[in-house]
C-alpha cells in the first residue's frame, strides 16, 4: 500500500472519510449512542464487534419460520435449518483462507479448543510438550493446562512459554525458530494466537508453521482477535487446525457460535481420536440414528450438536457484507486507519505511554494497545463516560481498535485528542 502523509489537523481526518471508498458501510450497523445521544467513539471491535443492521431481519425471519412452520423449519423454512450454516460457510472460509470442506461453524472458541486438542494433541513420552504465548488468554491457558493433566503430564515441564525479551512487549521470530531448534524433538504442539489479544502483535503464522512441520509438530492458532481483522491463508500456509470467535471482528453478536478449521489432509482421517456428537455424523445416514459413528468429511465431522439458529443468523448478516467490502480493502483500509493513530499518538512527547503493539503495519492488525505509565485506568474510565469506547486490560494496558468496516478516520482523530486531554 502507498504510503500516506498523515496530518494532524480535523479538517484531514474529514477529508479522508469523503474520500474513502469503504466509508458507506458505516451504515449498515448500529453505532450505539454515547451519553449525549450522538454516536459514540466506537474502538471496541476486538471485544465485541458492532451489530449490522440486517441481523434483526435475519433473525426475524426465523423467529418467523419456527412460529409458522415449528419443526418443519428444519426443512421447509426459507432457509431450512438443517443445512443453516452452510449459509454461512463460503463467506467465512474467504475470509479464512480456507477450502469449505475444511471449515464450520459450531460451539464457542474454547470448546472447540479443547476438541482440535483432543484430536491433534497426541504426546508421546519424548514428544509431549506445547509451545504458547506466556501471555495467551486465560480461557486458553486453562485449556493447555487441562489437556495436559488429562494426558498425565505438569504443565510446570510441559508447557513451553514464549516470552517477550526483557524490556520488550512483543515476542521476536528469531526466538520462536531459536526456540523451536533446541526443542523441536520434544514438541508435540505449537498454539499461539494469531493476533495476540493484549499486545496486539500479529504472527507471521505461515513461517511459525513451516518452522513447526520441519520440527514435526502440530501447528494450531487460536485466530480470536484475527479472524476479520487480518487477510489470512490457512490453506495455503499449511496450518493444521484453528478456532476463533465470531464476535469480535466477525459482528456476531455476544456469545456467537465459534469457527473451526481442520486442513484438508485431515478430511478423510477417520482414525483420528475425536469426541464425536451426532451432528458430525454422515449427513446421508443420520438420521437413521444408527448406533455406529461415522463422522462426515471434513471439518463438519467435528460437530457435535446442532448448532444454534438464531446465533447463526446475525453472523450471517455480518458476512455477507464482509463479502461485499473485501478483506483485503478492508486490511487497506485497516493498515491506514492504524498508522494514522499511531501518527497522532506520536505527536504527544511527554512520556506518559507507550505504544506497546509492534510499530511495522505486518506485525500488527486493527489494534493498538497503550502502555499508560500511571493513572491509565481513571484515563479509559474518563474516555468511556465521555462516549469514547475503547477497553482496559490489567495492569496498565488501553486497547483500543479502529475497525476499517465502520470506524472513521474523524473517530481515530476524536479519539486521539481526548486521549490526549484526558492524560493531561
Ligand atoms: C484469544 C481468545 N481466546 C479465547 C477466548 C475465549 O472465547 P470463548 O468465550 O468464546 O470460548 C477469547 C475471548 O475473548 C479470546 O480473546
Amino acid at each position: 500500500m502507498a504510503a500516506i502523509s498523515f496530518d494532524p489537523s480535523a479538517s484531514f481526518a474529514a477529508e479522508m472519510d469523503r474520500r474513502d471508498p469503504l466509508a458507506p458501510f458505516r451504515e449498515q450497523f448500529h453505532i450505539p449512542p454515547g451519553p449525549d445521544g450522538s454516536p459514540s467513539i466506537y474502538l471496541c471491535g476486538h471485544s465485541l464487534g458492532l451489530q449490522p443492521k440486517r441481523a434483526h431481519e435475519y433473525i426475524e425471519q426465523e423467529l418467523e419460520d419456527w412460529a409458522t412452520l415449528g419443526v418443519e423449519a428444519h426443512f421447509h423454512g426459507r432457509h431450512p435449518w438443517m443445512p443453516y450454516h452452510r449459509l454461512l460457510t463460503n463467506n467465512m472460509a474467504g475470509l479464512i483462507g480456507a477450502d469449505p470442506l475444511e471449515v464450520v461453524l459450531m460451539n464457542s472458541l474454547t470448546v472447540n479448543l479443547h476438541l482440535m486438542m483432543v484430536s491433534f494433541y497426541r504426546p508421546t513420552p519424548q514428544r509431549y510438550k506445547i509451545v504458547v504465548e506466556a501471555s495467551a488468554f486465560p480461557s486458553d491457558q486453562y485449556a493447555f493446562a487441562s489437556q495436559l493433566h488429562f494426558h498425565g503430564f505438569d504443565p510446570a515441564t510441559a508447557l513451553i512459554e514464549l516470552t517477550p525479551r526483557a524490556g520488550e512487549a512483543t515476542i521476536r521470530q528469531d526466538d520462536i525458530h531459536a526456540l523451536l531448534e533446541r526443542e523441536g524433538p520434544s514438541i508435540a504442539l505449537i498454539l499461539l494466537g494469531g493476533v495476540n489479544y493484549a499486545t496486539g502483535q500479529l504472527f507471521d503464522m505461515e513461517a511459525i508453521t513451516r518452522m513447526g512441520h520441519a520440527q514435526g509438530c502440530v501447528v494450531g492458532f487460536d485466530l480470536a482477535h484475527a479472524a476479520g481483522n487480518v487477510p489470512l491463508r490457512l490453506h495455503e500456509w499449511d496450518v493444521d487446525f484453528a478456532v476463533w470467535c465470531t464476535y469480535k471482528y466477525l459482528n456476531g453478536g455476544p456469545g456467537c457460535v465459534g469457527g473451526c478449521f481442520v486442513h484438508e489432509r485431515f478430511a478423510s482421517a477417520w482414525d483420528l481420536p475425536r469426541f464425536a456428537g451426532w451432528w458430525g455424523h454422515d449427513q446421508a445416514s443420520r438420521f437413521l440414528m444408527g448406533p455406529d459413528f461415522q463422522p462426515m468429511p471434513g471439518a463438519e465431522g467435528w460437530q457435535l450438536s446442532n448448532p444454534s439458529i438464531m446465533s447463526m443468523a446475525p453472523l450471517r448478516a455480518s458476512l455477507e457484507i464482509f463479502a461485499d467490502a473485501g478483506m483485503q480493502q478492508l486490511r487497506n483500509k485497516s493498515e491506514s486507519l492504524t498508522g494514522y493513530l499511531e501518527f497522532l499518538l506520536d505527536q504527544d512527547k511527554s512520556s506518559k505511554f507507550t505504544i506497546i503493539t509492534p510499530r511495522e503495519p505486518e506485525r500488527r492488525g486493527a489494534q493498538l494497545s497503550i502502555r499508560i505509565h500511571q493513572g491509565g485506568r481513571a484515563v479509559c474510565d474518563r474516555l468511556i463516560g465521555e462516549g469514547i469506547l475503547c477497553d482496559w486490560r490489567e495492569p496498565d494496558i488501553l486497547r483500543v481498535a479502529p475497525v476499517p468496516l465502520y470506524n472513521t478516520y474523524s473517530d481515530v482523530h476524536r479519539f486521539a485528542e481526548r486521549f490526549l486531554a484526558a492524560l493531561s
